[in-house]
């Protein structure tokens, strides 16, 4: 698996954190491309739990070099945080490497996160008010500031001098806001510089060197298909492209390096702030999934809204993805329910949909056609072989392949790294 991306096919928090980690034992490097510490990867190891929001989830392993491409954001501090915590832990993160292009989250795109979600009112999206929006905003209307220019003091105060002449503007005049002082940023900003340094790198050449000599490089996609700016459900999506071309663009390297393209899917589905949820459960049966599956996030303990597997959605991220296979991940969650459905179909507006709707209006009036399966309702937790699943677990399985239109390669039925079955 030379040069693999692992990626979310719904929308998030679909395990992503673990999945990566298992593959990173016999990875080289682990390469973040998009997103910032919106995301929350949880691992679990011999018990003990890891989260992690910016450092890519193969830091576990010594043998891998967590990487940070030019896609990401960066918020100086937390990125130093997460670090600290690692140490703290007995994981060394000296080996962390973090692109110079990446941008940096400033005080005022967190604070432009909230007070625009406010301004929405009931169009919300429900960020995680962690500034990626308007630091993707800046990146892309270039008044952002990139990790390099931490370490030439004069320009950093330019740029943040011309940057904060404009959010204070913003800040003050539509959001009736105090402004922001530009020498407590550059004293903030300036002083991470230091320890920051020793981490930064050529990235996109780092991860080039890696392919050319062999090594194996894995993209650990942040957020979801269905969060994509480009191809999620806009505007309730994230600012960054999680999809498998954005591994391209975020790391700087061309698409013909990716040999494996793995979706990670739950084997129901969550979401995570507003926006339209065809199969979302409003039930006891969406509340039993919310507390068997422990759906609370990880970076804002808010709440998962949960559903039934929706394969409409999937095979739209195969699609856009070119997925080569998938991971299905929390069966063990389904164990508790005796009939168990899948969207293979919506109705909307007075039309059947079998490919995930273009326009907002139609998916805003989805009604979900179901097929039903049996459940097994029996404790997965303890076993090793796919072979040794029960029956019904197992046509499950085979049917979501079947649905999605390529393999599921990978099984998993608990948070540990051992609770997983692989597949040939
Ligand atoms: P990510 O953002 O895609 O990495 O996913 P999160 O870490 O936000 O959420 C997934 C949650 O499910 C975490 O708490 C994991 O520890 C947990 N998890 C992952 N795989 C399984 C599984 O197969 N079964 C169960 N019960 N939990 C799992
Ligand atoms: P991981 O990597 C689930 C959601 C937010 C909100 C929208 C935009 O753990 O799967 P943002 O702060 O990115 O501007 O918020 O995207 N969101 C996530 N939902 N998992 C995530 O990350 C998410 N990152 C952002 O809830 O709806
Ligand atoms: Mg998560």
């Amino acid at each position: 698996m030379p040069a693999t991306v692992i990626l979310g096919a719904q929308w998030g928090d679909e395990g992503k954190g673990k999945i990566t980690d298992l593959f990173s034992e016999s990875a080289d490097l682990v390469v973040r491309y998009q997103g910032g510490n919106n995301a929350g990867h949880t691992i679990v190891v011999e018990g003990e739990r890891y989260a992690l929001s910016l450092i890519p989830s193969g830091v576990l392993y010594p043998s891998v070099t967590p990487v940070i491409g030019n896609g990401c954001v960066v918020d100086p501090k937390v990125l130093l945080d997460e670090m600290d915590a690692l140490a703290a832990r007995g994981i060394d993160p000296g080996r962390v490497r973090v692109s110079a292009n990446a941008h940096l989250i400033m005080p005022y795109h967190r604070k432009l996160d909230a007070v625009m979600e406010r301004y929405l009112g009931g169009q919300r999206i429900g960020t995680t008010k962690r500034g990626i929006g308007p630091a993707y905003m800046d990146k892309f209307s270039r008044f952002g500031i990139r990790v390099q220019d931490l370490f030439d003091p004069k320009i950093f105060r330019q740029k943040l001098e011309v940057a904060l002449r404009e959010k204070n503007q913003i800040l003050t005049r539509v959001y009736n806001q105090l402004p922001l002082d530009l020498d407590e940023i550059a004293d903030e900003y300036l002083g991470y510089a230091p320890r920051i340094l020793p981490h930064v790198t050529d990235t996109s050449l780092l991860v080039w060197e890696a392919l050319r000599d062999g090594e194996t490089v894995l993209f650990e996609g942040a957020q979801g298909t269905l969060l994509d700016v480009d191809h999620g459900t806009y505007p309730f999506v994230t600012s960054s492209n999680p999809t498998a071309g954005g591994a391209c663009t975020g790391v700087g390297i061309g698409p013909g390096a990716l040999d494996r393209i793995i979706g990670v899917a739950k084997a129901y589905i969550s979401r995570v702030g507003t926006g339209p949820f065809p199969t979302e459960l409003h039930d006891e049966i969406g509340e039993k999934m919310v507390q068997i599956g422990g759906e609370f996030g990880t970076v804002t303990g808010r709440r998962r809204r949960c559903g039934w597997l929706d394969a409409v959605a999937l095979r739209y991220a195969v699609r856009v993805n070119g997925l080569t296979e998938l991971a299905l991940t929390k069966l063990d969650v389904l164990s508790h329910f005796e009939t168990l459905k899948i969207a293979v179909a919506y109705d909307s507006l007075g039309e059947r949909h079998t490919e995930f709707p273009r326009q907002q209006r139609v998916l805003y009036n989805c009604v979900p056609v179901y097929e039903e399966l049996d459940g097994w309702v029996a404790d997965i937790t303890g076993v090793r072989r796919y072979e040794d699943l029960p029956a019904a677990a197992r046509r499950y399985v085979e049917r979501v392949e079947e649905l999605a239109g390529v393999p599921v390669t990978t099984v998993s039925v608990g948070p540990g790294r051992d609770a997983t079955l692989f597949r040939s």
